[in-house]
């Protein structure tokens, strides 16, 4: 059935079409969004390493990149969308943070070694196109970073699949909008369908877009960061999302 009744779309088209313009309202309050994160990344052991280069994989609108730059880390931050990127221009214009619009696989694949930090939360990892792009995150984030550099991952876990209603996610409302999230699960991919039903002259308009994201196990991501020569220093859920922290081993 899938795909005769609703077309999916890109992740970017996604992004470009419905949710850029309404994803910092999904959030909630801005503010408190940012000091949870600020509270968040303090606990980390980002904290002890030098104020060197910071790399946020998918910023989105910076809830990660300003706490980082305010800790003092000159950040670098990615992302294919190009509205939620002039969000973060407009909240960061006095902090060290370098903008910049790129698939995140090609951003890994141009630098160097000596970042201290790379993280990449919010859900990002699970919109990449399939396991193996995720596997080179991983290789990549290793050879970027320095020795005992950090890197954060955190994601939904849709290792076990949601069934009847639970797969209807209420995620924002307010008096002029209500936003739902409804989750079809497939073998190794989710459909995400975000729905905005937006009060427009009197009356309630629905629209709604889906995409694909993939599914990812914290355990079996935590087994590919061993290989891969990274210490695993936590591994915990925090407000639904699995943040898994890392540390790079020394040789
Ligand atoms: C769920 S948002 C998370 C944003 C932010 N990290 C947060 O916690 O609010 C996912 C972000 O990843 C971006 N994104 C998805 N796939 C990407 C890719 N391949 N390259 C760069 N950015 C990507 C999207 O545009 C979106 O801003």
């Amino acid at each position: 059935m899938r795909g005769i009744l609703c077309k999916m779309n890109t992740v970017t088209e996604h992004y470009d079409n419905h949710l850029a313009e309404v994803y910092s309202w999904m959030a909630g309050d801005w503010d408190a969004a940012l000091e949870r994160y600020r509270t968040l990344l303090a606990k980390t052991p980002i904290d002890s390493r030098p104020r060197g280069r910071a790399i946020d994989l998918g910023c989105g609108s910076g809830f990660q990149s300003i706490p980082l730059a305010e800790m003092g880390f000159k950040v670098s931050a990615i992302d294919l969308s190009n509205d939620l990127l002039d969000e973060l221009r407009k909240h960061s214009e006095t902090l060290p943070v370098e903008i910049i619009h790129s698939d995140i696989l090609n951003y890994l694949n141009t630098q160097e070694n000596g970042a201290e930090v790379i993280v990449c939360m919010g859900d990002t990892l699970t919109h990449l196109p399939n396991y193996q792009s995720v596997l080179k995150v991983i290789e990549a984030s290793a050879r970027i970073l320095a020795d005992d550099g950090v890197l954060i991952l955190a994601f939904r876990d849709y290792a076990s699949p949601l069934t009847g209603i639970t797969r209807f996610i209420p995620v924002q409302s307010s008096s002029t909008r209500i936003a739902t999230c409804f989750l079809e699960f497939f073998d190794d991919f989710i459909e995400v369908t975000d729905l905005f039903y937006n009060l427009t002259d009197g009356q309630w308009k629905l629209s709604a877009s889906s995409y694909p994201k993939i599914r990812l196990a914290p355990d079996q991501i935590c087994e590919e960061l061993k290989s891969s020569g990274f210490s695993v220093t936590s591994n915990e859920c925090f407000r639904g999302m699995f943040t898994i922290v890392a540390q790079k081993e020394s040789p």
